[in-house]
């Protein structure tokens, strides 16, 4: 196998077969393809796409990378919830600890931020001591123990994920159909499921904005889950705006704690108890969506939740001091207000400048090697749709030095407008499901 000529086929829009496709990825683990090569790959991808069977291959080949998590001992229907990628979007912390409470098993494999997305795994390890490397042992008895445990793709599980999608982050090959669907899809099915929920986001903060592509994305990730005999429903829901009131690591655990506490935005509740539902209607635990939707806003009421994802913490090695108000969390040592320049109806709040604006504060990569700092980022203090008076507060800026507050700032001038009346109508938190391929 010659990787060049694979590339330059793909490039050239032919399809590859099973073996020239196993051929090149398993070169790259192996280290026999390097990252330049894979990169010109996966832009080849991006711009020809695959076909259905070289999809299917793909996503073979990236579960097949590792091994699959076996069942252990861990009681009850195993469900999970994967999103396609939006900012501010914190709705895991807060949902695998819910549907634990609810009576599901969540072995939840998480990412690391992607593009202009925040990742769940950066986000859990601003909690200090919070570990997502544990042993699959380790993880097998967490979720014994807790009912929900959240680990990355390790070197045994989706090794292959692992590594593309660290390259697709620094390579702007994220926003593929294929590319998405298989990287979510081999993590998913390496986790021996009963059920899995689908968050596709839709609008300007999701990699794939329109409707329609990302109404394909949900179909094409449903048909594959479906084939291989797995029960996926996908949930199209809004990221035309952020997700909540914060963008940034520690500003957005922060905000879970308080919605698993019963407080927080409305749209984080509404649509933690949207996705809840369907991981309870996809476990068999409810008969109806309605049913399990009441269930899933009862127990995150209730208090139930917040004390799982207290356990899981520990249990992960982590420390929150619950009783305080900033839980203990890293806090940027500066903050900054940004206000309106004139009164008006917040006009819109665009979540791609949000989560690009992150990455320059250090709270997002660049290269693939970088660390994060995760106490920087952003707290909105209005929504789309408010009247604000000139001077009013827009949204604050946690930065970690001067210079972070004046790049943040002008990131928030240019994501915050203030109009005489509203752009675009916002799209419903909720647009669609997608239950079959
Ligand atoms: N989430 C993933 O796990 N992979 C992607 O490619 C996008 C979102």
């Amino acid at each position: 196998m010659i990787p060049q000529q694979l590339i330059a086929r793909k490039r050239d829009g032919y399809a590859l077969s099973r073996q020239e496709l196993e051929g090149l990825l398993k070169g790259y683990l192996r280290g026999d393809v390097g990252d330049d090569q894979m990169a010109a790959f996966l832009m080849a991808v991006f711009f020809r796409g695959l076909d259905d069977s070289e999809l299917e291959m793909l996503v073979d080949v990236m579960l097949r990378s590792g091994d699959v998590l076996v069942r252990g001992r861990a009681a009850g229907p195993r469900v999970d919830k994967h999103s396609t990628g939006g900012v501010g979007d914190k709705v895991s912390i807060v949902l695998a600890p819910l549907a634990a409470e609810m009576g599901m098993v969540v072995p939840m494999m998480s990412g690391r931020s992607l593009g202009h997305t925040g990742g769940t795994l950066d986000k859990l390890e601003s909690i200090p001591g919070f570990r997502t490397d544990i042993s699959l042992e380790r993880f097998n008895t967490i979720l014994e123990s807790v009912g929900c445990a959240m680990i990355g793709q390790t070197e045994e599980i989706a090794p292959l994920d692992r590594r593309l999608y660290a390259l697709r982050d620094v390579t702007a090959t994220v926003p593929s159909l294929p590319l998405i669907t298989a990287s979510i899809m081999s993590k998913k099915l390496a986790e021996c499921l009963d059920g899995l929920v689908l968050d596709v986001k839709v609008g300007s903060g999701a990699f794939l904005s329109r409707i329609e592509d990302a109404r394909k994305l949900a179909r094409a990730m449903v048909g594959v889950g479906r084939a291989r005999g797995l029960a996926v429903t996908a949930v199209l829901s809004a990221m035309d705006r952020p997700l909540g009131h914060s963008v940034g690591n520690a500003l957005e655990v922060r905000e879970a704690v308080a919605c698993l506490a019963g407080e927080g935005p409305d749209e984080l509740r509404h649509l933690v108890a949207e996705l809840g539902g369907e991981m309870a209607l996809s476990a068999g635990l409810v008969l109806t969506l309605e049913e399990g939707r009441r269930r899933a806003a009862d127990v995150l009421a209730g208090g139930g939740a917040l004390e799982r994802f207290r356990r899981l913490v520990k249990a992960q090695g982590g420390t929150l001091g619950f009783s305080q108000d900033d839980f203990g969390l890293p806090v940027a040592p500066m903050t900054r207000a940004v206000t309106a320049n004139r009164g008006g109806i917040v006009s819109r709040i665009d979540p791609r400048a949000l989560g690009y604006g992150v990455i320059p504060m250090g709270g997002g990569r660049t290269r693939q090697d970088q660390d994060i700092d995760p106490r920087v980022g952003f707290e909105l203090c209005t929504r789309v749709g408010d009247q604000v008076s000139r001077g009013d507060p827009l949204a604050i800026v946690h930065g970690a030095s001067p210079d972070d507050l004046f790049v943040g700032a002008r990131v928030l001038e240019d994501a915050v407008e203030v109009a005489d009346r509203l752009g675009d109508d916002p799209l419903p938190l909720v647009l669609e499901r997608v239950v079959g391929g």
